[in-house]
């Protein structure tokens, strides 16, 4: 049987401890309906054969976790409004995002606009999303009045440059990771943009619906670990070779696409989520090291970036008066996935429902850990609700700001470094 922790496209979850689950229902249930995490989940999962894939033919690391072994909440999910919120969504790319997370299953949704600047993966996008408009592009899917909402599913470097304008155009936004790519500006533009718009930003940060971590911050909440003394979270996914994608210098999809050689803590949110996204604090200072790659695309004169580093390993001080240590490496074979643990003052375990909310009826958990249609779900709610969504433009940038601080220690061997902090 092959090992599935060596195998480098495969991401394996860490189980959570029986005590992380405070019910003795959900063990009976996960018990007795013997599934196990990372495997295909109880509703509506892909198959294989439908997930997206790599230029070798393995599904791109992520997808195959389906997680959901912990049962669904008893609650079913509550229609509470008829409102219908009109949805424009933009990207298709490798990892087929735009319609990975069931906008267009929800029924408080409509999906009355789709774009990506390719026509086919547009054409393929709207049939995805039942959708019969469509746009050359997510700039000009913006300008169009009746669109209340756009989730932003392009390239990493077009996310904060995308949103910005949406919310100038009056429109919510949800956006795939990270929030910002790179940028200390962009991250203070995207800031106050939200802020000034008055509308709601949610980054779609898979880790957040892990069914771990789910668990972890309800019980921090609740107050059973007092301060998080120490976290640790991973994001590994080896890149051989570059995994094609969008370049936007090209403006076409091509081998030196926007993730070839980049700085891996420039993509850190699956692995500071798990500080994050547990405690809802930040990381206020940061020593990182790096390491040269011996991976030719990761060598500073191979990239666009002029990275040196296959991966980087980062010392945070928290929020809380804490230590974090989060990694994110493309250059390690064995290990992959996105993953982390919290240690906590205390390790008391009550009564806390560590169940994820029900979902409407045709929405299903999904790929990542059972976690993109609690996002989308999460999201949509926020809006209708005129709430705060889970993770705000605030957490968001507290997870993706560190990351690019973090790189510039790292290029710094390892030197202290202030992170900016974003509180709303
Ligand atoms: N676990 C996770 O959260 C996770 C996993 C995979 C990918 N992602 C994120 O999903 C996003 C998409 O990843 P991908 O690998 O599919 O990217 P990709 O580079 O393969 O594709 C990006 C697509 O966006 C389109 N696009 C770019 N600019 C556009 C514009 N202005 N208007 C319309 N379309 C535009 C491109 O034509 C392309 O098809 C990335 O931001 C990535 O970081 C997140």
């Amino acid at each position: 049987m092959p090992d599935p922790i060596n195998r480098p496209d495969h991401e394996t979850p860490t189980p959570p401890q029986e005590s992380d689950f405070s019910r003795r229902g959900f063990l009976r249930a996960v018990g007795s309906a013997g599934v196990s995490l990372g495997v295909v989940g109880a509703a509506g999962q892909s198959s294989a054969a439908a997930l997206p894939k790599d230029a070798e033919g393995k599904v791109i690391a992520g997808f195959n976790a389906t997680g959901g072994s912990i049962p669904a909440s008893e609650k079913l999910w509550q229609p509470f409004s008829d409102r219908k919120i009109r949805v424009g969504i933009a990207g298709y790319g490798i990892c087929a995002f735009g319609a990975a997370f069931g906008f267009q299953d929800h029924p408080n949704v409509e999906v009355v606009a789709v774009t990506d600047l390719i026509p086919s993966r547009r054409a393929k996008l709207a049939k995805a999303c039942r959708c019969e408009k469509t746009y050359p592009s997510c700039e000009e899917m913006i300008k169009d009045d009746t669109i209340d909402a756009v989730f932003i599913a392009t390239d990493a470097p077009s996310h904060a440059r995308l949103a910005v304008a949406a919310l100038e155009h009056g429109k919510h936004v949800a956006t795939a990771v990270p929030a910002v790519w790179g940028s200390l500006e962009d991250a203070d533009r995207l800031f106050d943009a939200v802020k000034k718009s008055g509308l709601k930003y949610m980054m779609f940060e898979t880790s957040c619906y892990h069914d771990d971590l789910y668990a972890w911050r309800e019980r921090y909440l609740a107050g059973e670990f007092g301060k998080i003394i120490y976290s640790e979270g991973e994001y590994f996914h080896y890149f051989g070779t570059p995994l094609g994608g969008y370049n936007p210098k090209t403006k076409k999809v091509d081998v030196n696409g926007w993730r070839k050689g980049c700085p891996p803590q420039w993509y850190p949110t699956h692995s500071n989520a798990y500080y994050v996204g547990v405690t809802g604090g930040s990381f206020t200072q940061v020593s990182c090291l790096g390491m040269p790659s011996i991976v030719p695309h990761l060598q500073a004169e191979n990239n666009a970036y002029q990275n040196p580093f296959g991966s980087e390993v980062a010392l945070f001080r928290t929020s809380e008066g804490g230590m974090s240590r989060m990694a994110v490496t493309w250059d390690i074979m064995n290990g992959g996935g996105e993953r982390g643990r919290v240690y906590g003052q205390k390790y008391e375990t009550g009564q806390v429902d560590v169940r994820k909310p029900p979902l409407p009826p045709g929405v299903s958990g999904g790929g990542h850990g059972g976690s993109h249609g609690h996002l989308m779900s999460e999201f949509v709610d926020a809006v209708l609700r005129d709430r705060k969504p889970l993770v705000d433009v605030a957490q968001a940038l507290n997870m993706t700001v560190p990351g690019i601080v973090a790189h510039q220690s790292a290029l710094k061997d390892g030197e202290w470094m202030n992170v900016p902090q974003y509180l709303l």
